[in-house]
């Protein structure tokens, strides 16, 4: 019998192939640390829909979906529609157009925080202009964030993925500006209301609103909530980093669905339509620091500079007009959430057949994959059974059994995002869906089989 590892070698000559040419290259030989996956990750050829086909012909039902831009999947024929018809007219006019202003109309129509708009070009751009305005805006220099929750890869906000050890010194980062940086467990209010009492010079918490690393670790019940109330007391500036879950819990993100208005959004992925793009949106008070005056003022030691050559470029401006245009009434995201549910359920029933520890557990349209560790498993939608648990976290997946489980997935047509997780969009449809519980079981067995489980 072929192993895992075998087959999927076997299966993928040519991306082997293509991979010993890009270490020559690429530290690592790739172009974004997700995308490392030993011994040689996928390469891609086309993709449409929820679909794509690597350069040795296989078929994969992707869970990636561009990092989760892609709400609508492949090439979406609206967003190609609106991309080529753009580009005819022109990729960038070094100029203010129309597009950015439809563009940033449905980001204010949408998001509830959105009294005034900036584009970035990604959501690392975003969380450095919302943490450098929350800096500007009280006089303070302290972020404090959340372990394990992701912001980027910029000096203010880089740090431990979950999984990793957090050992406070982050390679390249000068320890002066590590100790502007404050970062504590979620969930513990109490915690945080602590630290603000005992240090004055934090300007603002930035925190994932789904919990670290898009809900991985969940966040608790009201959590949110809390965190408005105490911010406000202690007038620090709430930061909600909505890279990932803006526009996809709710039309309005998570401040939406939770009904809890941060003072500052970063948003990116969704927002842009599948093309490079990021905003800040937030109190107008807290982005008139970004406003000249009309006397052309360029006083840096009052306002914040902002150029960035490709900001609300017209492409990113008309895909992400597309898009939230196409998704506005929710029911693109409502059809994602059920799609999302229908595979959470069906993946938890396959792990209870084959009596395997583990479970399956989301957010949305987002789920997370525990192999090999007891946990419980949600049993009415997709969420962390918190009770269930006792209020411990969900255990993470050993590396050996979360890698086996990608290659397996792989080698059955399916790709998750990392190792042990995915992206539902709104062109996933129930065939897809089975098929792709079809894909895991039989990796389970594999597993299984091999000793792996
Ligand atoms: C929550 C969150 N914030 C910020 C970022 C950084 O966004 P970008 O990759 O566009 O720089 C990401 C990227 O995955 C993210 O998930």
């Amino acid at each position: 019998m072929t192993s895992i590892l075998g087959s999927y070698s076997s299966l993928h000559p040519r991306s082997a192939q293509l991979y010993q040419q890009a270490r020559q290259t690429f530290p690592s030989g790739v172009t974004h640390d997700v995308r490392f996956l030993p011994p040689f990750p996928l390469y891609i050829e086309r993709a449409r829909g929820c679909r794509k086909w690597d350069v040795d012909g296989n078929e994969i039902i992707g869970y990636v979906m561009g990092h989760g831009a892609l709400m609508l999947g492949h090439s979406h024929p609206l967003l190609v529609e609106a991309v080529t018809g753009q580009i005819a007219k022109g990729t960038h006019y070094g100029a203010c157009h129309e597009l950015e202003l439809a563009w940033a109309g449905w980001v204010q129509r949408l998001i509830p925080s959105a009294e005034r708009v900036r584009f970035t070009n990604s959501g690392t751009e975003a969380t450095l202009m919302a943490t450098r305005l929350a800096r500007a805006y009280t006089g303070r220099d302290k972020i404090l964030k959340f372990s394990y929750h992701f912001h980027g890869w910029h000096d203010s906000v880089v740090g431990a993925r979950y999984g990793q050890p957090e050992s406070g010194q982050v390679s390249g980062v000068p320890a002066a500006t590590l100790a502007n940086r404050v970062t504590i467990p979620q969930n513990d209010i109490a915690l945080v209301e602590r630290t603000l009492a005992e240090d004055r010079n934090i300007a603002a918490i930035i925190i994932e609103p789904s919990g670290a690393s898009w809900g991985t670790l969940p966040l608790v019940g009201g959590f949110l909530a809390q965190l408005r109330e105490v911010s406000q007391r202690y007038g620090v500036v709430l930061i909600f980093d909505e890279v990932v879950t803006g526009f996809r819990l709710s039309p309005g993100g998570a401040q939406e669905l939770y009904g809890v208005v941060p003072d500052v959004t970063c948003l990116a992925k969704i927002l842009a339509g599948g093309l490079p793009g990021g905003a800040v949106a937030g109190k107008r008070d807290i982005l008139a620091l970004i406003e000249f005056t009309q006397d052309m003022e360029w006083n840096l030691s009052r306002r914040i500079l902002h150029p960035g050559t490709f900001n609300a470029n017209p492409l990113s401006a008309a895909a992400g007009s597309a898009m939230l245009s196409h998704i506005a009434d929710g029911q693109p995201q409502a059809h994602a959430d059920a799609m999302a549910q229908r595979l959470v359920a069906a993946m938890n029933e396959a792990l209870e057949k084959r009596e395997i520890p583990g479970c399956v557990y989301g957010l949305s349209s987002m789920f997370h994959i525990v192999l090999g560790k007891d946990c419980p498993r949600p049993r009415d939608g997709i969420e962390w059974p918190w009770d269930a648990a006792n209020g411990a976290p969900p255990p993470r997946t050993n590396l050996d059994v979360a890698l086996a489980l990608k290659w397996g997935c792989l080698n059955n047509g399916v790709d998750l995002m990392g190792f042990d997780g995915g992206l539902v969009s709104a062109v996933h449809e129930p065939a897809d869906i089975d098929a792709t519980i079809e894909a895991f079981d039989k990796t389970l067995a594999q597993m299984r089989a091999e000793g792996i489980l």
